[in-house]
């Protein structure tokens, strides 16, 4: 079953037409690449989808409703979470404070638990803190959570980032270039800490340059100037003449 669908989805920016009449599905359980060049639309798509921007045409389904004009608030609470190509980190929180400030994106207690510090509010404080510390555990964060973000590591922000979107409890995680800046160390955990997401049966859409990604993706499409120019395996994709012409200079 596809959990994500677009048809005929269209931006445009005044004269400028940045996704072009296109047609992109993800099934359910499988991870999938969205690559081109720069400039290609993908981030644009990533804002359509997530309700940030409105399409010119077309439609956006998810988990067999129609998103097309849902806002960023209701998406999330659908179960899509994202990560920015620009991560937005609160710098002056420590890393725990900030995955557990992306849980209150999702309140459980009333302002009326909040402002008399109710029981439910203080259970619901201590459940969010304990789902906090696994998400860091999982993603290997565990050790530098009384850190402040601003002073970790390119790497170590992008990755808090995702432990920030997987507080949402997506069903649908969207990752816009998530190795960008990563040393290869922390590329080979980033690409493991995915591959186990994926095992925990969460649906994933990266958007990468950094080829290694391929090497996780059940399938690929690859889009320029906002069109699908291909759509199929990895290992198709390599073979693929118009691919490499576009976005590789000929050489993948
Ligand atoms: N709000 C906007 N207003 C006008 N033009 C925009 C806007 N947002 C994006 N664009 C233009 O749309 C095109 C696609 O941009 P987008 O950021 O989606 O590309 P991208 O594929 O994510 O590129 P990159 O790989 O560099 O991140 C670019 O030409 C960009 O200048
Ligand atoms: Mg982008």
């Amino acid at each position: 079953m596809k959990l994500l669908e677009t048809s005929g989805l269209t931006k445009r920016f005044g004269g400028l037409t940045v996704i072009d009449n296109l047609d992109f599905g993800i099934e359910e359980g499988e991870v999938k690449g969205l690559i081109g060049p720069n400039g290609a639309g993908k981030s644009t798509f990533f804002n359509l989808v997530t309700g940030v921007l409105l399409p010119s045409a077309g439609k956006i389904k998810y988990d067999n409703r129609d998103i097309t004009r849902s806002k960023p608030h209701q998406v999330a609470k659908m179960g899509i979470g994202r990560t920015f190509q620009m991560n937005p980190l609160f710098g002056d929180f420590t890393v725990l404070e900030n995955v557990k400030a992306a849980f209150h994106l999702r309140p459980h207690s009333s302002l009326f638990d909040i402002y008399f510090n109710s029981k439910v509010y203080r259970d619901n404080e201590k459940q969010i803190a304990e789902s906090a510390e696994e998400i860091l555990a999982f993603l290997g964060l565990i050790n530098v959570r009384n850190e402040l973000a601003k002073n970790l590591s390119h790497g170590y922000q992008k990755i808090l980032g995702v432990a920030r979107a997987l507080a949402t409890r997506p069903k649908l995680l969207m990752l816009d270039e998530p190795l960008g800046g990563l040393n290869p160390e922390e590329i080979d955990f980033f690409i493991k800490a995915i591959s186990n997401l994926r095992d925990q049966g969460i649906t994933i859409l990266i958007v990468e340059h950094n080829m290694q990604v391929l090497d996780i993706l059940n399938s690929v499409s690859v889009i320029s100037f906002g069109q699908k120019i291909f759509e199929g395996t990895p290992g198709d994709m390599r073979q693929n003449s118009t691919v490499a012409e576009t976005y590789f200079g000929g050489v993948i």
